[in-house]
């Protein structure tokens, strides 16, 4: 074990709040849906069980609707705004009202498929299998009440990638009349210039006060939500999760979901095709409010490449927007066009590298045949950490960490796969 290894370790292990990890202390001291999920991928390299447990943990907190919250506020803290007590869903434990990218699915059919355990593997993923199935139905009524193929989202958050310059119009559009005066927790950990601006939190304020006005009844939220898009990479990953999901079920004999998950995947990869945008030669969201492709081509896209979703000719143009970014920073993958006047390689989600992102885009590039490609954002990812620790996100000019420190998911990320 290198020192490295040893250091990813010590974050996991000091970031676990019992049965659950924090993305990181301070600025993220809850359990965060998808950061469980991919966290759960490094815990499973030196400790299955504890890996088990955090997916356990988060499904916990399902909704009887089927969506698994974004945020489980298990704790009190003090450290992060917005709480419990704004977004007011009333459960127990207290959650937020909206949801994150569904990769649960993938992750636990990697976990039992690499199992060393493989009884307490098999009976975890046995009994997970329903609850992430309720999730699925979840996502393709409440969230595609049209049926057409595409899931939207109500809230920039629920993407994960909250400041991406793909929600820029819809933002615009957003009110934000009777916010009022609060005070941002994230600030006093990470630089301004590295976060989200003001106008950004007005707005995901007045998103938050429309859901929990609306007693966060799903029926109805997605077509009164302020903001709609039908995001290309949460699509992507939802299509990718109803693969994995479709094999789990397949494995535990049962049909019924199965025969539902098939039919899904028929239609996301139909409806999926709609968000191609020919000038770039890439996959962009779409903003329900006004039917319009976004203007704005950003990562998201590359996680067609992990749903396996292109058509060939598609794919290819795809790899090549992938070629010219990284021929354009020297580490992989920017969050954003670098040519986009809006490039800025510091601020969260406009710029930025991220870990995970990175290991999702790889895995498809070595299903798309471009190995090479998906070594490249190895090397990147671990030169990153080799170069400046396990940030939670890194400055593609020169591989600098920015946003929360000793972050929990870079260091799975560097355990499973970048420092591997
Ligand atoms: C935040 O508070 O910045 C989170 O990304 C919301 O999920």
């Amino acid at each position: 074990m290198t020192e490295l290894d040893q250091a990813a370790r010590q974050i996991l292990r000091g970031n676990d709040l019992g049965g659950y990890t924090v993305p990181t202390a301070g600025l993220y001291p809850f359990q965060w849906n998808w950061d469980s999920c991919l966290v759960a991928l490094g815990w499973a390299t030196f400790d299955e069980a504890r890996a088990w447990a955090e997916i356990d943990s988060l499904l916990s907190a399902q909704w009887d609707d089927g969506m698994v919250p974004h945020i489980v506020f298990h704790k009190p803290s003090p450290t992060y705004f917005p709480g419990p007590d704004v977004w007011g869903t009333g459960r127990t434990p207290p959650t937020s009202g909206i949801t994150q990218p569904p990769v649960a699915a993938t992750v636990v059919r990697r976990l039992l498929e690499t199992a060393t355990d493989t009884a307490l593997a098999e009976a975890k993923a046995r009994s997970m299998l329903p609850k992430l199935f309720a999730w699925h139905r979840w996502f393709h009524t409440q969230r595609d009440p049209h049926g057409e193929g595409l899931v939207g989202i109500i809230h920039p958050w629920e993407t994960g990638r909250d400041n991406a310059a793909d929600w820029d119009a819809a933002m615009a559009a957003v009110p934000t009349e009777g916010v009022g005066e609060y005070q941002r927790r994230d600030l006093q950990h990470v630089d301004a210039d590295q976060r989200p601006k003001k106008v950004d939190y007005d707005r995901y304020l007045y998103m938050v006060k429309h859901g929990r006005e609306a007693g966060w009844n799903p029926d109805g939220l997605h077509d009164s939500a302020p903001f709609c898009v039908a995001d290309i990479g949460i699509n992507a990953l939802l299509l990718r999760a109803d693969r994995d999901l479709a094999a789990l079920a397949r494995r535990f004999g049962d049909g019924g979901a199965a025969a539902s998950l098939e039919s899904w995947i028929v239609r996301s990869e139909a409806g999926l095709q709609r968000l191609w945008h020919d000038g770039d030669g890439t996959y962009r969201s779409l903003d329900r409010k006004t039917g319009a492709l976004v203007d704005a081509s950003g990562s998201g896209a590359f996680l067609m490449l992990t749903a396996d979703a292109a058509p060939a000719d598609r794919r290819d143009r795809l790899l090549a927007m992938m070629d010219r970014w990284l021929a354009a920073v020297p580490y992989g993958v920017p969050s954003l066009a670098p040519a986009d006047p809006r490039f800025d390689a510091k601020r969260y989600w406009r710029g930025p590298c991220w870990l995970v992102v990175n290991y999702l885009i790889a895995d498809g590039c070595i299903g798309a045949g471009r190995s090479d490609l998906a070594e490249r954002l190895r090397a990147d990812s671990r030169a990153m950490v080799e170069k400046s620790g396990f940030w939670e996100y890194f400055d593609p000019t020169d591989g600098a960490g920015l946003g929360g420190d000793n972050f929990t998911w870079t260091a799975a990320m560097w355990l499973a796969w970048a420092g591997q």
